[in-house]
């Protein structure tokens, strides 16, 4: 005989007007997860749809859409309209394991079953690249995104979805649109001094992926890697994931001090750098020091991942020419990124190889997602052919320019005593050093109190650092955000400590 249902189980089904899941969809799910989870038992009647729509302030057809759902997956049987009922002929043993199982949660556990590799992974902190809403001060590494020429990448973009052949839309080149590799070889000859083929460009989804391909085509687990000391967050967390020990080589104001990456681990298999400015301390490595990296690499088989992230700006002096374009024994690995130039969003960048790993590297992208899309690699190829990529840079480097200035006099300014910029004339960031009497871990955190983000530098260290420091991105922010900044940085470094000297700067 079928059980009545209870009206009192039934108007328990809230529904969630604010959700964009429509009404009947929300209806569906919460009555199949009762079945499932045998809060509604088989043989239970449900109550008419009218009477169920009433009693929960719908539309009849909400419920009847609902219902007519739940019947055709076998939920329910009868005939809507006319009597339904919690089937019978869903499986007991299943239904009363699935009634005692508890919801899932995200938080990973051991019965995750993360392999080695996918526990390392998984406890990177991938949000942290994550923003929202405007950029604050002084978070580094973004451009500034309200100067980006919208309104021309549009036209382009519509322009090449009018145009674009229709075999466009099938899978293309994993190395990335012709066009856009010749353009990016052409760029770099003129800019770096890199010296290449356009089958040598790879294009890849940014310099994360570049360096994710590049740990693992050239790494086996527990193989050893210089990594600059502090250095990119991002590179650890590929270089790790790869299963990469990791060998700390400390940075001075020439760059990677090679004496002592050769001294602590002369075999190592990759050396990881960012000789144009190097991050996050903002120097950028003497000729002397390329000269002997790519000695040291040539000598001992050993891969240089040269990454170039932001050589385009430079306020003062020339460039010097990426190690690349000094390299006579095919050792460096060059990445470079659009993410700077252009924007974070677009996910592009590209990979320069020798020639002896071009089909590896094709091969590991194709593996890891075939390819960028093309459309966005055509209208980017559009946009530097037709010159707006050159006036865009040209526009940017004045007006970082003017904010790196703002961001310098500020502090030196206010904050004189407190804070030391020791970077060079470079990028979208400076490196400020504390005295080192000053937790930097500390004052970062007091500053996110004030609604300013200046992470720590000890947190892009493996060892402890001799002294601490912050990390200021000033390219994303206009002048007066940056002095209010600077302002509240005060705030924070003062509230910390009152008695802060000069000679405390002391190495
Ligand atoms: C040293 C370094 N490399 C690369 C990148 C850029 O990464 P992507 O091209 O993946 O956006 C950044 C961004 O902050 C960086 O600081």
């Amino acid at each position: 005989m079928p059980k009545r249902s209870s009206f009192l189980t039934l108007a328990a089904i809230d529904l969630d007007r604010s959700e964009p899941t429509a009404l009947h969809r929300q209806l569906y799910y919460r009555l199949s997860n009762a079945i499932l989870t045998r809060r509604l038992v088989p043989g239970t009647r449900l109550p008419p749809t009218r009477a169920l729509a009433a009693e929960l302030g719908v539309a009849r057809n909400t419920v009847v859409n609902a219902f007519e759902q739940l019947l055709a997956e076998g939920y329910i049987e009868g005939k809507v309209g006319s009597g339904t009922y919690v089937s019978h002929a869903l499986p007991d043993d299943v239904l009363q394991t699935r009634a005692k199982s508890s919801p899932p949660t995200r938080a990973i556990s051991s019965s995750a079953a993360l392999s080695k590799r996918g526990a390392i992974i998984a406890s990177a902190p991938a949000k942290q690249w994550q923003d929202s809403g405007r950029p604050r001060a002084f978070r580094p590494g973004i451009p500034a995104l309200d100067e980006f020429p919208f309104e021309t990448w549009r036209q382009l973009a519509n322009k090449r979805w009018r145009t674009l052949a229709r075999d466009s839309l099938s899978y293309g080149e994993p190395e990335g649109y012709r066009p856009l590799r010749q353009a990016i070889v052409a760029y770099l000859g003129q800019s770096r001094g890199v010296r290449c083929e356009p089958e040598q460009v790879i294009v890849v989804a940014g310099s994360q992926q570049a360096l994710d391909l590049a740990a693992r085509l050239l790494l086996d687990p527990g193989d050893v890697v210089w990594m600059e000391e502090p250095g990119y967050r991002g590179a650890r967390g590929a270089l790790l994931a790869a299963g990469a020990k990791l060998v700390p080589v400390p940075v001075d104001a020439e760059g990677l001090r090679v004496d002592i990456g050769i001294r602590k681990a002369k075999a190592a298999r990759v050396a990881y750098v960012t000789p144009s400015h190097q991050y996050p301390l903002g120097v950028t490595m003497s000729l002397a020091r390329r000269l002997k990296l790519l000695e040291w690499a040539a000598r001992s088989n050993a891969w240089i991942l040269e990454d170039d992230y932001d050589s385009e700006y430079r306020y003062s002096g020339r460039p010097l020419t990426a190690l690349q374009g000094l390299d006579t024994a095919n050792r460096v690995i060059y990445i470079g990124t659009f993410s700077k130039v252009l924007f974070p969003a677009l996910r592009l960048g590209y990979l320069v190889v020798p020639p002896n790993l071009v089909d590896a590297f094709i091969a590991a992208r194709a593996m890891a997602d075939r390819q960028s899309p093309v459309l966005d690699q055509a209208v980017l190829a559009d946009f530097i052919a037709e010159g707006y990529f050159a006036r865009h840079l040209r526009h940017m480097r004045a007006l970082y320019a003017e904010r790196r200035a703002a961001l310098v006099d500020a502090v030196n300014r206010e904050l004189d005593g407190m804070l030391e910029i020791t970077s060079e004339q470079a990028g979208l960031h400076v490196m400020a050093r504390l005295p080192q009497s000053i937790d930097d871990r500390e004052v970062a955190r007091r500053a996110a109190t004030h609604n300013v983000e200046a992470p720590a530098l000890s947190d892009y260290a493996l060892t402890h650092l001799a002294y601490g420091g912050l990390v200021l991105g000033y390219a994303a922010v206009n002048e007066n955000e940056i002095r209010e900044g600077v302002r509240r940085l005060e705030l924070a470094i003062k509230n910390r400590s009152n008695k802060i000297t000069k000679s405390a700067f002391a190495d």
